[in-house]
């Protein structure tokens, strides 16, 4: 178990002398807890292996799960990794934004980082907040999602003290985060063969239309050791709440009128024929952004319920379907 800390972690407002604060804190080696566009991350300096070793401890994440490092401007990345044409081509088109890129490291790059491989994730949020204070603090930062290892992703600041209160100190408060999923991830440490590692707001289409070729669906895992040696982290005991998640075609004949009220009833949209207390939905229309910005929410939401079961409806399509389904099928996954 990793250390306690007597008191709770403190949840800092956007002010310039917060920022200033933050900032000063991350170039100490302290960990920060920040709002991107997609989740909370929990931030350490990347080029400091004391610092970052702080962040597995916090989560209770094995050594064997690599950190994305997020870069605060596309021409950093030649410092942390190898780029190649490909992967300018796609952070011209997708950054600032959800999109993650693996490339082989450079040795700047502790291995505690990278988990020991000789690749890097690299990553340029679009957050304004995030920018500003990596801008004040002019470093890389390393940063997981801020949640205790094999738990749901946090979208609000208090998520992240709900979950590691005890274990860290700082936590800027950016607001409920505006895409609500992980960041896209894409293996182009080969600049021929794209692959896809972790669905999210960029979708595969989108890639391979930048990119003028087929990306590989990496997440299609055949085997365990396959999946681990592809992205380690990715086995599927990831993003689960407590409560048994049990998944549903989109539109299937669900029978929520039949089922006690100890069990609750996630549809992608608002039902128009069942309604009742445990009865809920992923958005009021069946929009998948909106979805998409309230899936981690929700299910916290029905996790601290007491709830028996949580049966989740599937959202219907590809693109950010995918993504809202990839995480909806983790955290269904048994342990
Ligand atoms: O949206 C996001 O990506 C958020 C925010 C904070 O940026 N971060 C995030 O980090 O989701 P995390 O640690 O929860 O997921 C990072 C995953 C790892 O579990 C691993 O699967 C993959 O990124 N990864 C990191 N480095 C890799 C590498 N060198 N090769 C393959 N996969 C890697
Ligand atoms: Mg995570």
């Amino acid at each position: 178990m990793p250390p306690k800390r007597t008191r709770s972690a403190r949840i800092y407002r956007d002010t310039p002398r917060n920022l200033a604060r933050l900032a000063a804190a991350l170039r100490r080696g302290e960990l920060v807890a920040v709002p991107t566009e997609t989740v909370y991350g929990l931030a350490a300096n990347a080029l400091d292996a004391v610092a970052c070793g702080k962040i597995f401890t916090a989560k209770g994440r094995p050594a064997s799960d690599p950190l994305i490092v997020h870069i605060g401007h596309w021409r950093e990345l030649a410092a942390v990794a190898v780029p190649n044409d490909a992967a300018l081509r796609l952070a011209q088109e997708f950054w600032p934004g959800p999109l993650t890129i693996v490339l082989p490291k450079r040795p700047a790059v502790p291995g505690i980082v990278s988990a020991g491989l000789d690749s890097v994730a690299v990553r340029l949020p679009s957050h304004p907040l995030f920018r500003r204070l990596q801008r004040l603090a002019g470093i890389p930062l390393a940063a997981p999602s801020a949640n205790p290892f094999g738990y749901v992703s946090p979208t609000t600041a208090q998520h992240v003290r709900d979950g590691l209160g005890k274990q860290i100190a700082h936590i800027l408060d950016g607001g409920p985060t505006t895409i609500g999923l992980e960041s896209t991830i894409v293996d182009l440490r080969d600049p021929r063969h794209p692959r896809l590692l972790r669905p999210g707001a960029v979708t595969r289409a989108q890639l391979a239309q930048a990119l003028g070729c087929a990306v590989a669906d990496g997440t299609k895992r055949k085997t365990v050791e396959h999946a681990a040696q592809l992205a380690p982290g990715m086995l599927s005991r990831h993003y689960s709440p407590r409560t048994p998640v049990e998944l549903h075609a989109p539109l299937a004949p669900v029978r929520a009128r039949l089922s006690g009220p100890d069990e609750a009833w996630l549809f992608f949209a608002q039902p128009r024929d069942v309604a009742g207390k445990n009865i809920f939905a992923l958005s009021e229309h069946g929009d998948l952004r909106a979805a998409a910005k309230r899936l981690f929410g929700i299910l916290r939401q029905l996790d601290d319920a007491g709830y028996t079961r949580i049966h989740a409806e599937l959202a219907p399509g590809g693109g950010l379907a995918d993504a809202i389904n990839d995480r909806l099928r983790r955290a269904a996954s048994r342990r």
